[in-house]
């Protein structure tokens, strides 16, 4: 027995293996509870009481040794399996999940696009901005509550005193306008999207920052009828060929006259429902006539041209649009929310 043993080493030691399958086979001869070793367990009742202790530690050895060359091949193969597998460059990828674009990117791009389609060109604008751009030059007066703290989260700011240096996080797009009006000359026909920011406590309701897409156009004999011809044109571009516009009389530093433009609720078609709080309207933008003094502090001659501005929020036209009610949603990241844009 004891040379069975021996020779049942060298054979598992010397063990050549050339696929998984033959490996499996040889487990199977060798280790199975009907293989080899087992038989010699089986046979070892047999063996006299006097050599069992010898044969016992041979069995034992011949068992400790065939598990760890099987253990070997088998890392061997598996080893070399999983290179094969990685080097195979015909091989189906893993499929990749794809991400969902996000909904006030949807609605941004759709606004873009409907104003491209009459010659609006995009221009940006820095974020982190100079009062004189944001305010100043926009005509607001040095006390206007928008300056205030409580409004604009200010990066530097003169002690006690207002200065056209301070630096502040935008508070609107329309700063976009001053930039573009004292590097450009008319005709202007620009849209400038981007993300503004407010001191404001967040809420459903509310955010401390937001975006926006202001519009403005300047050149010679531009007039109100045309404002509102465009804004007329965009309302049903985007809420459908039904929508009715109206405009009533407002106050921005910027524009003269100025006007907030309603459409007719696109939930109820105007009939009045909780959204518009049964007035059958609902406001989605501020816009005007830019004002003289605005034209002539970004170097444009308010006696040779005229032209009009228009500001809308894009949170705001994205509520309308798929009725979010919760603008927190908007900048959660929690994906329930942004999957269901995924066929948009
Ligand atoms: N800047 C205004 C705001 O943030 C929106 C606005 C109103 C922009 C009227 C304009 C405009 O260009 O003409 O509330």
């Amino acid at each position: 027995m004891k040379e069975r043993i021996q020779e049942l080493i060298s054979q598992i030691q010397n063990l050549e293996v050339n696929s998984a399958e033959e490996l499996e086979n040889l487990r199977i001869k060798y280790l199975s509870k009907k293989g080899e070793i087992s038989a010699l367990f089986g046979e070892f009742r047999n063996v006299a009481p006097e050599d069992k202790k010898e044969i016992g530690v041979c069995i034992n050895q011949l068992k400790e040794q065939a598990l760890l060359k099987f253990q070997q091949l088998k890392e061997q193969f598996d080893a070399a399996k999983e290179l094969a597998e990685r080097e195979d460059l015909t091989r189906t990828p893993d499929p990749t999940a794809l991400g969902t674009r996000h909904p006030l990117s949807l609605v941004k791009e759709e606004i873009i696009d409907i104003f491209s389609r009459i010659g609006f060109t995009v221009e940006e604008g820095p974020e982190v901005e100079d009062d004189r751009h944001v305010f100043g030059m926009l005509n607001f007066a040095p006390e206007h509550p928008a300056r205030d703290m409580q409004d604009t989260f200010f990066v530097e700011k003169q002690e006690g005193v207002q200065s056209p240096d301070d630096i502040l996080l935008r508070t609107h797009t329309s700063s976009v306008q001053t930039r573009v009006m004292t590097t450009q000359q008319p005709p202007i026909r620009v849209l400038c999207p981007g993300r503004v920011y407010r001191n404001e406590a967040i809420s459903a309701r509310a955010h401390c920052f937001f975006h926006q897409v202001e519009g403005l156009y300047i050149d010679k004999n531009v007039s109100f009828a045309d404002l509102r011809q465009t804004l007329l044109y965009f309302a049903k571009e985007m809420f459908g060929a039904d929508t009715k516009i109206r405009l009533r009389p407002s106050y921005f530093p910027f524009t003269e006259p100025s006007a907030e433009m309603d459409i007719s609720c696109n939930i109820c078609g105007g009939k009045g429902c909780g959204f518009c709080k049964q007035t059958g309207w609902v406001e989605i933008l501020g816009c005007g006539m830019v004002d003289p003094n605005v034209l002539e502090s970004c170097g444009i001659d308010s006696k040779q041209y005229t032209g009009y501005a228009f500001g809308m929020g894009v949170e705001r036209i994205t509520n309308l649009k798929y009725r979010v009610k919760d603008l927190r949603l908007f900048s959660e990241n929690d994906v329930r929310f942004l999957q269901q844009f995924e066929s948009c």
